[in-house]
């Protein structure tokens, strides 16, 4: 057992179940003078600070107890088993706060694109590179010509470099293969990942991306692949959870993306959606309407599209970083949707192409400043709603007794300095299923 003790100000996430919205987006419970205790994985406790001693001796009668129920000959052995080392952290009255979700990101790749940035830094648009064959293509020719050693290589030092972020669970999509083997190979990688290393890695299969160069002139020849052929295929190997597509101008229409989904969900994929990011295509609309999990992007929604959002389940997930490197201002978005009731997630959209940042906190930060969320707002949205958009909610992103014990110990006297010291990073510890698993100047202590 791990008890996380002399907490400055501990969020806990308590509240009501499922995605948080309107002003319940906005209600971080904050306890001061507090401790967690984690055992098997899990928190098992948390609160003031007054109530640890209570803690301890009920664990110690359900101790003695246990013993007096077993038999005499096992005695010896059952005490010994339960003389359980309880390790104390003393933090020195650090804040902590339950692990971040980045809930979308695009993790297998092979290459940058650097020369890109330069590019549109002198102008160009993404649109014209992706036109010009570059762009999501290029990488696509990148990724197909790498080993899958090398992808799960490349692939897990991003994961290192999240966990030290703060990030303890994240959404991983393929879709830069764009054909059965390399689509299966991105995919590959990610079960792998998530076996080997600490972070909970949740798969998701976007073969609708782009349409590859050998379909260009048969765009229908590629969707009618995918759906007779690489959606079933995929589901037959049990490579994803999610399917996506990036519905938007110059990628592929709603009418595409929905023959695309609906024929997912009736394989049992759950859906997510790439909605309105540069055009609005009634994405959002279309998420909502088809039950999806997470739309994602949602620069361009309409009015409409906010209203079906907030009759549905479907949770908003919000991609900052990507509209600060592309150079665009959408408003205060957050602020917009957080206001019609409807759930804000937070995602890095970690990808070579638009957003090349692990950074939670970074993100945190443009949802505040950029896109008008409050740090409280931010907080939910990169942890507990986070948690809802990619299918693992209240199992992570609360620390709450039962929860996943996924905790960051931060540098920091509250969680209002994540977005406020912008650039710098307050991660001290960070706890995964009750362990340490990275410390700061140390680097990882384990995969
Ligand atoms: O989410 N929008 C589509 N996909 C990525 C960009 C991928 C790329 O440019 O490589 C995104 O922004
Ligand atoms: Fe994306």
């Amino acid at each position: 057992m791990l008890i996380v003790d002399n907490i400055g100000e501990l969020v806990t996430m308590e509240g009501p179940t499922g995605p948080r919205r309107g002003s319940l987006q906005g209600v971080v419970r904050v306890v001061k003078n507090a401790f967690l205790a984690a055992k098997d994985g899990k928190v098992i406790a948390a609160g003031p600070r007054d109530e640890l001693p209570a803690l301890l001796s009920g664990l110690e009668r359900s101790r003695e107890q246990d013993q007096e129920e077993s038999h005499e000959e096992s005695r010896e052995k059952s005490q010994e088993e339960s003389r359980e080392e309880v390790t104390v952290l003393d933090v020195g009255g650090r804040a902590v706060v339950p692990g971040f979700v980045d809930a979308h990101t695009h993790l297998v790749f092979a290459g940058w694109r650097y020369q890109e940035y330069v590019m549109r830094c002198q102008g160009a648009t993404y649109q014209e590179i992706l036109r010009a064959g570059g762009g999501i293509l290029e990488t696509v020719r990148q990724t197909r010509r790498a080993t899958e050693e090398a992808l799960f290589h490349r692939a897990l030092s991003f994961l290192d470099e999240m966990l030290s972020l703060g990030t303890t669970s994240v959404e991983a999509k393929s879709g830069y293969g764009l054909d059965a083997e390399n689509e299966l190979k991105q995919l590959r990688v990610l079960r792998r990942l998530k076996a080997e290393h600490c972070l909970d890695v949740v798969p998701t299969f976007l073969p609708a991306h782009a349409i590859p160069p050998e379909y260009w002139r048969d765009r229908e020849g590629y969707i009618q692949e995918i759906i007779g052929s690489m959606l079933p295929l995929v589901r037959r190997e049990g490579l994803a959870r999610f399917l996506d597509v990036f519905c938007d101008e110059g990628a592929f229409t709603s009418k595409e993306a929905r023959r695309i989904l609906v024929r997912g969900k009736e394989l049992g994929y759950e859906i997510k959606l790439h909605a309105d990011e540069l055009r609005n295509t009634q994405g959002a609309e279309l998420g909502a309407s088809l039950g999806a999990v997470s739309v994602d992007h949602l620069c361009m929604i309409s009015q409409e599209g906010v209203r079906a959002l907030r009759e549905s389940d479907t949770v908003a997930v919000l991609l900052p970083a990507t509209s600060c490197f592309m150079g665009k201002d959408y408003g205060k978005l957050g602020r917009k949707l957080v206001d019609a009731g409807v759930p804000v997630a937070l995602g890095t959209d970690f990808n070579p192409g638009t957003s090349p940042t692990t950074s939670i906190p970074l993100c945190m930060t443009l949802a505040c400043s950029m896109s008008g969320l409050t740090p409280a707002e931010a907080l939910t949205a990169a942890t507990w709603n986070a948690a809802w958009a990619i299918g693992l909610g209240g199992r992570v992103g609360g620390l709450l007794p039962g929860m996943q014990a996924d905790a960051l110990i931060l540098d920091a006297d509250s969680y209002n300095e994540i977005p406020y010291r912008f650039g710098a990073n307050l991660v001290w510890k960070v706890l995964k299923k009750g362990k340490v698993v990275f410390q700061a100047n140390k680097g990882r202590v384990v995969r």
